[in-house]
């Protein structure tokens, strides 16, 4: 890999000649190697006596080849990961308004109250009796959600916002196989504004997903999704707010309708950052509705995990819950393993069990301190300044660059790429552009109902001032985009960043997850 591909703009009076140093680095961006590669055979970060000479019990099965690790020294082993650390673009390092991410703070609090002993040092195979607070914990955790939402069950295991998706579908399954329908009831409602995740989640489960077209608004078409209703719908996965940003006004409606013909109302409640503490989803007729707290409770997320996707399920769905489960035993909270204490259940009749022990305790102990510091009235204003946020961001851009649907939106403000037309300049290249100016992009092309979507949910942690720079480099931004000659500049970026634009399809299909060794030279002719 050519590792000096660092260009400066305005160098020799071309936009996007390259300036190569010596060293491969640029000013203190430091060029990394992988770690392999600065492989010193034989060197070693520690000092460990020889072993003692011991006949090996272990049958001729121990290894005879090295293990392959890299010899490196302390001080590089710190050095590489520092560097590599710094090369990450994180919440902690500036805006990050990255749409349907909800890329917030995490409170240092909570990080603290995850790191008590307590906490943090407990092993889930521990006998329960030794975790009593933890218990106390989960239980506090589970009041709150319910409380937050209206709806009188959760469950807490599932690992992230899919997997709160597949807990609720599979929840609907067993209902329905409990009403003998499940054989008949095979269609899910995904409409057009839903997550990717819904009809994914519903597909994997063997279900006929049908798209709901969007209606010019935005929003669920209503007349062709109360069409497409009939006695073999299982249930309508809608996401509210949807992934346009906005709130979906005729939910009540399509909460009725549903229920009407014997489905059941998923709600991928992933965006509840928007309405927490405002609306109780169980008041719109939701049935099931995962909560990401790795967005809305501010647990940190990003680069794969971990996450946490609890899902509140209504009272006709309660009685289906996975495995474990809190109940409160003479007022205390105890956790029920499978087939533990079936008499506190009250006919309960829980599907089985998604993973293995309660769920993502980290998380949990995050999101709870997350909702004691704000408290109620807290939570609510979280809501209310994050769809400020969002809105400031649309009514500040709306003159240069082109809202995609009129009117006021909820927590992130969607853009199509109309305001491109006729530049030369995509909306990939209008993002490519954002990193030379310091900026994480947006989310872009997603959702797909809008022609090169532009999306960004700025959240509710970032002040004035930072959405203030931030409109003025995206107007600006915008406003070169028209400048007469400007579209080779934003094909060339980003001209800045450690690495120019990579073949993400390729990266994507054939990814390059392992290291190996390169191979030998061929041996010089003699
Ligand atoms: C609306 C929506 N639904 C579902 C998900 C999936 O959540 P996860 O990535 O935790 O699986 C996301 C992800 O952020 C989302 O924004």
């Amino acid at each position: 890999m050519d590792r000096s591909q660092g260009r400066v703009a305005g160098a020799g009076g071309d936009a996007t000649a390259p300036v190569e140093t010596f060293s491969g680095n640029r000013g203190l961006q430091l060029e990394e190697l992988l770690i392999f590669e600065q492989d010193s055979p034989g060197r070693s970060g520690v000092d460990l006596p020889e072993p003692p000479a011991v006949k090996s019990r272990l049958a001729g099965l121990e290894r005879r080849r090295p293990i392959g690790l890299p010899g490196l020294s302390e001080p590089q082993v710190v050095q590489h990961y520092t560097r590599l650390s710094q090369k990450n673009y994180a919440i902690d390092s500036g805006l990050y308004p990255l749409g349907s991410c909800t890329m917030k703070h995490n409170p240092r609090l909570n990080e603290k109250m995850a790191r008590l002993p307590g906490f943090a040092d407990i092993h889930p195979l521990q006998p329960l009796s030794t975790v009593p607070g933890a218990i106390e914990l989960i239980d506090a955790l589970a009041h709150w959600l319910k409380t937050l939402t209206g709806m009188p069950a959760v469950a807490l295991s599932p690992a992230a916002g899919a997997h709160g998706e597949l807990c609720g579908m599979v929840t609907i399954r067993a209902a329905l196989e409990a009403r003998g329908e499940a054989d008949r009831r095979k269609r899910v409602l995904v409409p057009e504004s839903a997550h990717g995740t819904n009809p994914a989640t519903a597909a994997s489960l063997g279900f006929t997903v049908e798209a709901i077209p969007a209606n010019d608004e935005g929003r669920v078409d209503l007349a062709a999704f109360k069409a497409a209703l009939g006695p073999d719908v299982a249930a309508i996965m809608l996401t509210n707010p949807n992934t346009c940003g906005l709130f979906e006004r005729d939910i009540k409606t399509v909460a009725d309708a549903v229920h009407e013909a014997g489905g059941y109302f998923y709600c991928d409640g992933a965006n509840f950052n928007a309405i927490v503490g405002r609306v109780r989803p169980g008041d719109l007729g939701i049935d099931c509705m995962h909560i990401n707290l790795h967005k809305t409770f501010s647990t940190p997320h990003g680069g794969g995990g971990p996450g946490s996707g609890p899902v509140v399920l209504s009272a006709a769905l309660a009685p289906y819950a996975p495995w474990p489960l809190v109940v409160h035993d003479g007022g205390n909270a105890r956790i029920v393993e499978e087939g533990g204490a079936v008499d506190l259940l009250e006919g309960g009749k829980p599907f089985g069990r998604l993973k293995a022990f309660h769920g993502q305790m980290g998380m949990f102990v995050r999101a709870l301190a997350y909702m004691l510091s704000h408290g109620s009235d807290g939570l609510a204003q979280v809501a209310t300044d994050a769809v400020l946020n969002a809105n400031y961001v649309l009514a500040k851009l709306k003159d240069v660059m082109s809202p995609a649907f009129a009117g006021t939106c909820m927590h992130e403000a969607l853009f199509d790429d109309d305001f491109l037309k006729g530049t030369g300049v995509s909306t990939l290249d209008f993002a490519k552009a954002m990193i030379d100016e310091g900026y994480h992009p947006m989310t872009m092309y997603f959702p797909l109902v809008v022609h090169g979507a532009l999306l960004i949910e700025p959240t509710e942690t970032q002040s004035k001032d930072a959405l203030d720079r931030f409109v003025a480099t995206l107007r600006y931004l915008a406003e070169q985009a028209h400048q007469q000659g400007a579209a080779a500049r934003f094909h060339a970026a980003p001209l800045l960043a450690p690495r120019r634009r990579l073949d993400e399809t390729l990266a994507a299909r054939k990814p390059v997850l392992r290291w190996k060794p390169p191979a030998p030279k061929a041996q010089a002719a003699e």
